[in-house]
């Protein structure tokens, strides 16, 4: 069967194939052919025994499509490794380079790197997003493209820049495509956030948007009703106060909710004002 259709696409046309897909960088500088990579050796696979008993056969080596160092291991077995590995990571440093090190989220065969943070650990206002879109992939820094600009204005609105506050992703990798997230890699990434915001320990924890706020405070209700609204937030070693508010990259396709997030940032200035810092 012929898979290539008549007549043949152009270069153009093969881009916009591709773009449509999800395929919108390239990982590296020249075509990699995994079909042709080497076999790697599995186990002898016993073939079940019938009557009368016949020797066990071994079946040939098949070639996988994805090198081994790339295939993650299972959802539920990720998740447990995460939880396990971010409980005990002491700092920050340590909780960067147990991600840096983690294999059970493939994301992180797509991304050109890790997303970790930016801005001030010693911040008393935390900000988190959903996950790393092109521009953060290639700087390694949280919100720096447009989205982050608009961010920069929110925080400036409460009269602070990023050496006063915490910006970070329940996602630390660019999902190809800027695809959203699915349950799984959202579940897999969770406890390294979770240790991540016990390690800063904010007074205040915003969450941006619908999936950061959805997964960190446990509610399924949408952004509309979330949003301007207080959350108790258990860090597992204190209670801080959580807010969601909109996400920047939506309050740039819909501006007219600005005039909302503008409240909502109101209210987390005036919280942080009333809330005396453990170390002031
Ligand atoms: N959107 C996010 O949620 N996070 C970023 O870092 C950038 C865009």
């Amino acid at each position: 069967m012929d898979l290539i259709p008549e007549p043949a696409p152009n270069i153009r046309q093969l881009l916009a194939f591709y773009l449509e897909a999800g395929v919108d960088c390239a990982l590296t500088e020249a075509p990699v052919d995994r079909l042709s990579e080497p076999d790697a050796p599995i186990a002898p696979v016993p073939v079940r025994e019938t009557t009368p008993a016949r020797p066990i056969r071994e079946v040939p080596a098949a070639t996988p499509a994805v090198p081994r160092s790339e295939i993650a291991p299972p959802p539920e077995a990720a998740i447990a490794i995460a939880r396990e590995a971010a409980r005990t990571a002491p700092t920050l440093e340590a909780l960067c380079t147990l991600l840096e090190n983690f294999e059970g989220c493939a994301l992180k065969n797509t991304a050109t790197r890790l997303v970790f943070a930016d801005g001030n650990p010693q911040a008393r206002i935390m900000f988190v997003g959903e996950a790393p879109g092109r521009d953060e992939d290639i700087e390694g820094l949280p919100f720096v493209g447009r989205s982050g600009k608009l961010l920069d204005r929110m925080i400036a609105a409460i009269g602070l820049d990023r050496s006063k506050a915490y910006i970070a992703n329940v996602i630390p990798w660019r999902p190809p495509g800027n695809r959203t997230p699915t349950p799984q890699e959202t579940q897999i990434c969770l406890p390294f956030i979770q240790r991540q915001i016990e390690l800063v320990n904010p007074d205040v924890l915003v969450t941006l948007g619908n999936p950061s706020t959805q997964t960190l405070l446990s509610t399924r209700e949408g952004i509309m009703r979330t949003r301007g609204k207080w959350f108790d937030y258990d860090t597992g070693t204190r209670t801080i106060r959580a807010m969601a508010t909109f996400h920047p990259a939506y309050l740039l396709r819909s501006p007219s909710y600005k005039r909302m997030s503008w409240q909502d940032l109101r209210a987390i200035a005036k919280a942080l004002e009333q809330t005396v810092s453990p170390s002031s």
